[in-house]
């Protein structure tokens, strides 16, 4: 039987396979929830009730979060960087006081084929505005040239465009929070718009989840297909976990197979030294 419930249910359900990740309610959609969630309870304990009429639940509002990002310009290269610069004095970033003040946007090719989404700058991106370039970018770099590409055919971007903050900082990073990741959601959203790739690869579980906006853990998100913006989306370990001495072959592997999985879904040429990598010889 259909519950009055299950529709909005779709409705989160939907959104959220869309990218939203979070829904504003307006006092009408949070009454109806109200008396929707009462009447649940209700007939859960007396089954005669369900054939009262439903209440009528105003649809909730969906709201890019917080707010959305327009670009203007006659070509990608022009819309990315009228992007690049509201990133710059970005309020609902700045406005939380948790990150620095250096803004790092993207590097890459605008028409890329595949762009690579991760957490936020570090240090040494923090430095050199550039994501991608400490320990961790190395290592990224190297896994692209496994591929067969170089870090100018793809498009690298963050999910948060500012080094999240600690006291006292000197060269440590920290991992941002669900409100700087919402803070900065509107511009990878946007780029994705722009450059339109055939495949995302988030790297690591603060990107997956920020791009998915859903909680599931980060084993079950890998080794399947996702969708963010209608584009194919492909989970995998953070670079920088491959550099942790505990990093064992088996996320290694793990990690080659998701590249294998992506170059198949695009198209490109995998050749047979390729598929090998990482298996054990015998
Ligand atoms: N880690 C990230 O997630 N992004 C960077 O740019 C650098 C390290």
């Amino acid at each position: 039987m259909t519950r009055p419930v299950d529709a909005v249910i779709d409705f989160l359900q939907a959104e959220q396979a869309r990218g939203v990740s979070h829904i504003m309610l307006d006092e009408g959609a949070r009454e109806g929830l109200r008396s929707l969630a009462k009447r649940t309870r209700t007939t859960a304990t007396a089954p005669a009730a369900a054939s009262q009429p439903a209440p009528t639940v105003a649809a909730p509002r969906p709201v890019e979060t917080p707010t959305s990002v327009t670009a203007t310009g006659s070509s990608k290269a022009e819309l990315l960087a009228s992007l690049r610069q509201q990133a710059e004095t970005w309020q609902p970033a700045r406005a939380l006081g948790t990150l620095r003040e250096t803004m790092v946007f993207a590097t890459g090719n605008p028409d890329a084929r595949i762009m690579l989404v991760g957490e936020a700058p570090g240090y040494e991106e923090e430095r050199k505005r550039e994501p991608f370039v400490g320990p961790a970018g190395q290592k990224l770099t190297d896994i692209l040239k496994a591929m067969g590409l170089a870090r100018d055919e793809v498009y690298i971007s963050n999910i948060v465009k500012f080094r999240p903050a600690t006291p006292r900082q000197t060269t440590n990073n920290r991992t941002p929070n669900p409100a700087e990741i919402a803070s900065c959601l509107p511009f990878i959203r946007a780029e994705v718009e722009i450059v339109r790739p055939e495949c995302i690869i988030a790297l690591g579980a603060t990107a997956a989840e920020g791009l998915l906006g859903n909680a599931a853990t980060f084993g079950s998100l890998r080794g399947s297909w996702h969708e963010f913006g209608g584009i194919p989306l492909r989970v995998t370990y953070h670079p920088s976990y491959l550099l942790r001495s505990n990093a064992d072959h088996t996320s290694r592997r793990q990690l080659w197979e998701d590249m294998l999985a992506v170059m198949e879904k695009i198209g490109m040429p995998i050749s047979e030294k390729q598929r090998g990598f990482f298996i054990p010889k015998r």
